[in-house]
């Protein structure tokens, strides 16, 4: 067989079923090895054998925890981590409900196994908010319970004094929702006596050494325990247990349960009321009919209680100290001895606090019960008190005991014989283990046919005496020949002699040994009797928490039936449990204790071999290595592993059967067996093997199922997109073609219009007043020039012919006719004025006009000569008769007459002189100063011809412009030719044949005439 190197790489073997030579004795050798190495747990095939090491050991960091969770059961060292994390993947993944069954003698180390559990599942699933607190108040209500159930015994420190299986429930996705808490019956018996170098419960002692001296003063208790009668006298100190701290543990635990302060408050102050009631002291008192009778001693103590509980304390003594019975409607009160009363004391001690541990559960659960409606996966973790032997065993031991046969029972069922008939019924070759099969004792003790548990139901409600005795009786008569029973009568009977068996005794052959157990009190402790006046007294009490204890208290409810035996109820709690461990995949946890000294490192091979004798856990070995490891159903095998043959996926039309034979998947034939329904796997690694290929694969099509998703998604997608950009396009596309279309309607519209508008008014033309515009422009054109001029009609300037304003242009277009009409006014004013000129006037005019074109410009005199009008006649001439004769023969001949003055060639000096020269005899050139400005005037005509010798003339005349003009006129009428004048201010003249140079030059100021001044052929004529 091929081993798991990670089972096998540590000390000894982790797996027993891989161990050689199977005996008893390598067994032990094997965990004594192991454990010696602190490897405290070792596996048979699914199952944890845990060892107690009574000392921490590194082996439950976050890092363990880590490395557990999601790991392979087998694949990893054996760990309570590795039971815990098997159940709850399965519990997630396969969706069957779990419970974890933790079994092992007092001390072994169950409830840490069970707290070990819880924190791993704690820690491995999710970590949101809500499931925070759910996690936190499942966890809490661990050390609330550990301190009301769990006392220190002799055999371990934190023994657990009740039974405990909680139901953990989870969602879907492996979340806690909350849980549900079932309790045990509680060792009651504890609260009023224990035994030497015990302890009552912790919360006993941690209340006294935890509360404040103001709640210790509230609860009227006292710090010290021996003040208190029921903590008995020895040092209540434990090593490594500090009782106020764990106070203070609880206190806070409740509070994240959800206790209310009042509510911590209340069960603080029933516990101080089974305190103080065991500080009660009673005595003996005379009565005058001679019966015993009992009174309160210490009557303090009763009114602390009676305070406490809000009771009268006549109420509380009275029932304490008599007893009421109601025969036939009548009362009669008896008194009661002070052994009954004591009696009566502890009964109502113990079942306060019976009851307070009831209501502690309950209360848990309201604040950890789920109540939504939704399918549930549960886990039931059971950790219930071990098994016990002791010096003296009681009911309690034995109820205990019966337990843990029960358990036993379930794991012999499960493992061994359950498996072995399965085999049978399956049709698998298989050579029978014999085992130990503990049936015969459960139904020793619990059989509805006269078990010892009815015996003792009917020993209890039987009238008459009943008594240890008369029960030990009836058992010996019932059992005497039981293979499982002893007593010292059934071993008389045997011919034994048994002086270890005292004769109030019996004894029964556990599976775990044998257990004398002491039938004193067995009557009592299973009647559970509480004196009815004491219920009706609790009940009668102002205190809330209390007086609900007590329903039973109430008078009306009152019934004289008697209440169901504690055995009986046990029976039925237990067979209640059984059916819910049977309905679940059970996982076990088996705890071995190493020595009885709670000590680290000691492994007492006695002990530890009675324990795996006991606990049949060689025999486990053989079936285990002998069957298969792991078996299931046709139909549930191949769903699970038909992806991992090409023939089963993806699709399977064939059988279940044939489909999960798992036949081409290279497994060894002999690691396979097929039954009538169910395929068997032989060895866990197999299991493994085909698990992994399975995770291996699973995470293939889960890539194939992403790659295909993805595809699709992308595909879909990308249709998508294609979808939206085809529509996108083809909207646009139509909106871009819309748009262009409506831009070519517009064109095309316009186009038309035009191309209608056109042929209409090509059409229409004739009857249209065509040119309108260009008419109306016309006409605002013609009305603007109308307006400007008759603007300018009625605004013309003056006619004078020296005037030359004109009005601006109205508007631009108008300046250049405005300027041409401005020079046509002028030319026409201009004609006007000479058309309205006589012949003389227009002659002198031209005359005038005449002279400007010879002068102007050239003389100076010429511009003040201007207004002087030209008379030609300067001396008179025409009133000469004889002129006037002449005249009448030539009209018009006289041209002018004026006196000149002539200078002297020689001298220079002027002298008067007629001038009468016909025109024909004018010189050449005529000189003419240029600057004489004054009215004298320089005329220089130049002789040239018949004068011969005589030389060119220099004359001066007052009129020389207009004597000059004369001449020119007459020329030009004459011989058509210009007079050659010269107009300059030098020039040269001909004096009898010499040159003279004459200079005209400006004279001083004031004189009147020109004077010449000759000098050789130089001459100066100083004009004015
Ligand atoms: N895994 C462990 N590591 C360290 N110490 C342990 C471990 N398991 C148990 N112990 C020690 O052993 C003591 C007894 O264990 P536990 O209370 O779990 O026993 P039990 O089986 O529940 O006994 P009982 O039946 O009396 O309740 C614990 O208080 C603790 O000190
Ligand atoms: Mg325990």
């Amino acid at each position: 067989m091929e081993a798991n190197p990670s089972v096998l790489a540590t000390v000894g073997v982790g797996d027993l079923v891989l161990l050689d030579p199977l005996s008893e004795e390598s067994l032990l050798s094997n965990l004594r090895e192991r454990f010696l190495h602190k490897e405290i747990y070792t596996y048979i095939g699914n199952v944890v054998i845990s060892v107690n090491p009574y000392r921490q050991l590194p082996i439950y960091s976050a890092e363990m925890v880590e490395q557990y969770c999601n790991g392979n059961f087998y694949a990893m060292k054996p760990h309570i981590y590795a039971i815990a994390e098997d159940a709850y993947s399965s519990l997630r993944d396969r969706n069957r409900d779990q419970c974890i069954l933790i079994t092992g003698e007092s001390g072994a180390g169950k409830t840490e196994a069970s707290k070990l559990v819880m924190s791993y599942v704690a820690a491995v699933c999710s970590k949101g908010a809500d499931v925070t607190k759910v996690k936190e108040q499942l966890l809490q209500s661990n050390p609330v319970l550990e301190a009301f159930g769990n006392a220190k015994t002799i055999r371990n420190n934190n023994s657990s004094r009740f039974g405990k299986y909680m139901d953990v429930e989870f969602d879907f996705k492996g979340e806690p929702l909350g849980g549900l808490i079932s309790n045990y019956l509680l060792e009651k018996s504890r609260v009023v006596w224990h035994v030497k170098n015990e302890r009552n419960f912790h919360i006993f002692y941690q209340l006294l050494a935890g509360a404040s001296d103001p709640l210790l003063k509230r609860l009227k208790l006292q710090r010290d325990c021996r003040h208190h009668g029921y903590l008995g006298d020895e040092n209540p100190r434990l090593p490594g247990m500090d009782d106020a701290t764990n106070f203070q543990a609880v206190q806070d635990a409740m509070r994240i349960i959800g206790f209310s302060e009042a509510e911590v408050m209340q069960l603080l102050e029933v516990t101080a009321v089974v305190l103080k009631l065991g500080d009660l002291q009673l005595s003996g008192q005379f009565q005058a009919s001679g019966m015993d009778a009992c009174g309160i001693q210490n009557i303090q103590v009763l009114r602390d209680i009676c305070e406490l509980i809000g009771l009268q304390e006549s109420i509380l003594e009275q029932a304490l100290c008599s007893r009421t019975v109601e025969a036939k409607q009548e009362k009669v009160v008896t008194a009661l001895s002070v052994a009954q009363g004591y009696f009566g004391r502890d009964a109502l001690a113990k079942n306060i606090y019976s009851r307070l541990f009831d209501w502690l559960v309950t209360r848990i659960n309201e604040s950890i019960q789920v109540t939504a409606g939704e399918r549930r996966k549960v886990m039931g973790v059971l950790d219930i008190y071990g098994f016990e032997i002791f010096q003296d065993n009681s009911f309690e031991q034995f109820i205990i005991n019966y337990c843990n046969e029960k358990l036993q029972q379930i794991f012999i069922l499960m493992t061994l014989k359950e498996e072995q008939e399965e085999y049978f019924r399956e049709g698998i070759k298989w050579t029978p283990v014999t085992f130990f099969d503990n049936s015969i004792i459960c139904d020793l003790i619990e059989s509805g046919k006269g078990g010892i548990l009815v015996l003792l139901d009917e020993e209890c409600l039987r009238p008459g005496t009943v008594s240890a005795a008369t029960f030990l009786a009836k058992l010996d008569q019932a059992f005497g020949s039981h293979e499982h029973y002893e007593s010292r009568k059934s071993q008389s009977d045997r011919h034994i002699t048994d002086t270890s068996l005292p004769s109030t005794c019996f004894r029964v052959h556990h599976y775990a040994g044998k257990v004398t157990y002491n039938a004193t009190g067995f009557i009592e402790k299973n009647t559970d009797r509480l004196y009815r006046g004491l219920a009706q007294a609790m009940w009668q009490a102002k205190h809330t928490l209390l007086r609900s204890l007590f329903p039973d208290g109430d008078p009306k409810k009152a019934s004289l039936k008697m209440p169901p035996t504690a055995g009986f109820q046990f029976k039925a709690s237990i067979n209640t449990l059984m059916k819910n461990l049977y309905s679940k995949n059970p996982n076990y946890i088996r705890c071995i204790k190493p020595n009885e000294n709670q000590a680290p490192g000691q492994f007492t091979d006695e002990l530890v071999r009675s324990q795996v004798r006991y606990l049949g856990l060689l025999e486990n070995v053989r079936v285990r290595r002998a069957g298969y490891a792991y078996r299931q159903p046709y139909q549930p095998c191949l769903e699970r592993y038909r992806l991992l043959s090409t023939h089963t996926w993806p699709r399977w039309t064939g059988t279940a059967r044939y489909g999960a034979l798992l036949s081409d998947l290279d497994i060894p034939p002999e690691e396979l067996a097929y039954g009538h329904t169910k395929v068997f796997i032989r060895t866990p690694q197999t299991l493994f093997n085909l698990e992994e290929r399975r995770r291996r694969r699973v995470e293939e099509l889960a890539t194939v199922i992403q790659k295909t998703y993805r595809g699709w998604r992308c595909r879909t997608q990308y249709q998508l997109m294609r979808k939206s950009q085809i529509l996108i396009s083809a909207w646009f596309r139509g909106h871009a073609q819309k748009k262009r279309y409506q831009h070519m309607k517009r064109a095309a519209l316009l186009i038309q219009t035009y191309a209608r508008g056109w042929k209409t008014r090509k059409e229409y033309k004739k009857y249209f007043r065509s040119g309108a515009t260009a008419r109306l422009a016309c006409f605002i054109y013609r009305r603007l020039l109308q307006k400007f001029f008759l603007g300018l009609k009625n605004n013309l300037p003056p006619l004078t012919v020296s005037d030359r304003s004109w009005p601006p242009a109205p508007y631009r277009f108008l300046t250049n006719a405005n300027q041409e009409l401005k020079t046509i006014f002028y030319h026409w004013k201009c004609k006007k004025y000479r058309d309205q000129l006589s012949l003389e006037k227009r002659a002198a005019m031209q005359t005038k006009l005449c002279a400007s074109e010879l002068f102007k410009g050239k003389k100076t005199r010429y511009g003040p000569s201007v207004p002087e009008p030209f008379q030609g006649d300067y001396v008179g001439l025409q009133k000469n008769p004889k002129y006037q004769k002449l005249q009448a023969a030539a009209r018009g001949k006289l041209v002018l007459a004026d006196t000149v003055r002539k200078v002297n060639q020689a001298n220079g000096k002027v002298r008067p002189c007629r001038l009468h020269t016909p025109i024909p005899e004018l010189p050449g050139v005529l000189a003419v100063p240029a600057q004489d400005a004054d009215g004298t005037w320089c005329l220089l005509p130049q002789q040239t011809g018949t004068g011969g010798a005589k030389g060119d003339v220099l004359l001066v005349s007052d009129h020389v412009i207009e004597v000059v003009t004369r001449v020119h006129q007459v020329l030009l009428e004459t011989t058509q030719q210009a007079l050659n004048l010269q107009i300059a201010d030098q020039f040269s003249t001909q004096f009898k044949k010499s040159s003279i140079a004459v200079t005209v030059v400006q004279g001083p100021k004031g004189h009147l005439e020109p004077v010449c001044k000759k000098k050789g052929k130089k001459m100066e004529v100083l004009v004015c």
